[in-house]
């Protein structure tokens, strides 16, 4: 990062000098890393809207154009070109597989599909309606106790144990998923078949029984496939900040990576797929074509779910290639999803609504994936899940990103406080 220019910051009769940093798309910074030492002074920023909590090689995005690159590729060529699998090798490692190093990672995580017996006993320990993402954080971590050896919280070793780490997690977190919705239903679980591609092996793990393999029609692999591949990475998202936040600690990947699920669960950020769905369902049983929800959503009643974005202040591209495959999945399977209509009118009232307009409010990547995963089946309660099984490759090239620079530090934000003034302790009788 070259540091050019400074800004003068003048504070009472004193001056004071922040270098400016411009970053590789110049966006440009205040280093405001010397600020309290040299004037006392801290910044304030609740939400971290106007902070670069650091600096990153791996996902660029630009709000303003809708603009998204996975280590410099445009999410456009890589959502037509490649698969989920390229796409996390592309992210963890920094460059487009060539194939023999896309067969080698596929045999990686092929090989680490399999989940210790042992752990059977975990999801017979959650009550039945446990929420997946409950399980999923649980697991993950639990994860790391059959891996202890990748899993020491010390940095150098775990980072040498980087590469396998990945694999079992990328892997394994399929496994979870489906072991879930298996205990969930009540039937045994299926394990995955060697042969089977990643995305086809989980809807196999998923939807097979015993005596009744699943075959999952090639479109619909596509689909989720790239559902999962627009979900590979976002930037400094909730979920990803958390996960950092927890590697600052020097905390091991499954840690970190059990902590973002946690984060990526709330529904304003991961948990909106399947509050959308909701929605929709709520507005088709009203027999509201969604005008009213749209009124009661500019008067702050609601909020339009899949709505909104904190960076996009644009179309999120993700939703528009989501939007597309969404309509293509439900002619593939012959569906006609009366949430798929009322999504299209909410996003054609809401784009010519001032309301909507003047908050720069487009449709996110939240607002068609339900309709695709409610299409292929996937149960509601499972859709964050399918969130983060997408998300997994960024958040683990965030940790290694972490990891690997000597100079990060833990991090541990101030505060301005406005509690009470010291006060004499007078015991209460
Ligand atoms: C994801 O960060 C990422 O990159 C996340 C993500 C990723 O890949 O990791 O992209 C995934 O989390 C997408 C977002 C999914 N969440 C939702 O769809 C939930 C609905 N959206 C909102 O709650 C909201 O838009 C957020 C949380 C996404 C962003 O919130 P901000 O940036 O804090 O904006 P805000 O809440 O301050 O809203 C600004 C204004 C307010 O109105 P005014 O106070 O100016 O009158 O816009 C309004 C809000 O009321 N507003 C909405 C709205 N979103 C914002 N009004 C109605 N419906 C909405 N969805």
């Amino acid at each position: 990062m070259e540091l050019e220019k400074k800004a003068i910051l003048k504070l009472e009769s004193k001056e004071y000098e922040l270098p400016i940093m411009i970053g590789t798309e110049n966006e440009r910074a205040f280093d405001i890393r010397s600020l309290r030492k040299l004037s006392g002074y801290v910044t304030f920023d609740d939400g971290y809207g106007n902070t670069a909590a650091c600096a990153s090689k791996i996902t660029y995005i630009d709000g303003e154009k809708g603009i998204l690159r996975y280590r410099g590729y445009a999410i456009e060529d890589l959502a037509k070109n490649i698969s989920f699998l390229e796409a996390a090798r592309l992210l963890i490692y920094g460059e487009l597989p060539t194939p023999e190093e896309l067969h080698e990672f596929r045999n990686s995580i092929l090989n680490n599909v399999k989940i210790h017996t042992n752990v059977d006993h975990h999801f017979k320990g959650f009550p039945a309606n446990s929420h997946p993402m409950a399980i999923l954080s649980a697991m993950l971590n639990t994860l790391g106790c059959y891996y202890s050896e990748m899993a020491t919280n010390d940095r150098q070793s775990d980072l040498e144990h980087l590469d396998v780490a990945a694999a079992h997690l990328i892997s394994k977190v399929r496994t979870i998923a489906a072991m879930t919705y298996s205990t969930q239903e009540g039937h045994p679980f299926v394990y995955p078949k060697p042969d089977l591609p990643y995305t086809e092996n989980f809807l196999h793990m998923m939807f097979s029984e015993p005596y009744n393999e699943f075959k999952a029609d090639p479109a619909v692999v596509k689909a989720l496939d790239l559902i999962l591949l627009l979900h590979a990475d976002h930037e400094q998202n909730c979920s990803t900040s958390t996960v950092r936040m927890v590697a600052s600690g020097g905390a091991n990947l499954f840690a970190s990576v059990a902590a973002g699920v946690c984060a990526l669960w709330g529904p304003l950020h991961g948990g909106a797929n399947m509050a959308v769905v909701k929605m929709l369902e709520q507005i088709h049983e009203s027999g509201d074509d969604g005008g009213n929800f749209i009124e009661d959503a500019k008067k702050g009643k609601c909020r339009l779910m899949g709505f909104g974005h904190r960076v996009y202040k644009n179309y999120d591209p993700r939703a528009k290639i989501l939007g597309e495959a969404a309509e293509k999945v439900l002619s593939v399977l012959n569906k006609n999803d009366p949430l798929l209509n009322i999504a299209r009118k909410l996003e054609e009232a809401a784009l010519s609504d001032d309301y909507f307009i003047s908050r720069k409010l487009y449709p996110n990547v939240d607002f068609y994936s339900g309709i695709i995963l409610k299409a292929i089946g996937i149960p509601l309660n499972m859709f964050t899940v399918l969130f983060a099984i997408g998300r997994m490759p960024g958040w683990i090239a965030n940790w290694k990103e972490i990891a690997e620079n000597p100079e990060s530090r833990i991090q541990r934000p101030r505060q301005i406080f406005e509690g009470h003034k010291s006060r004499e302790f007078i015991q209460k009788d």
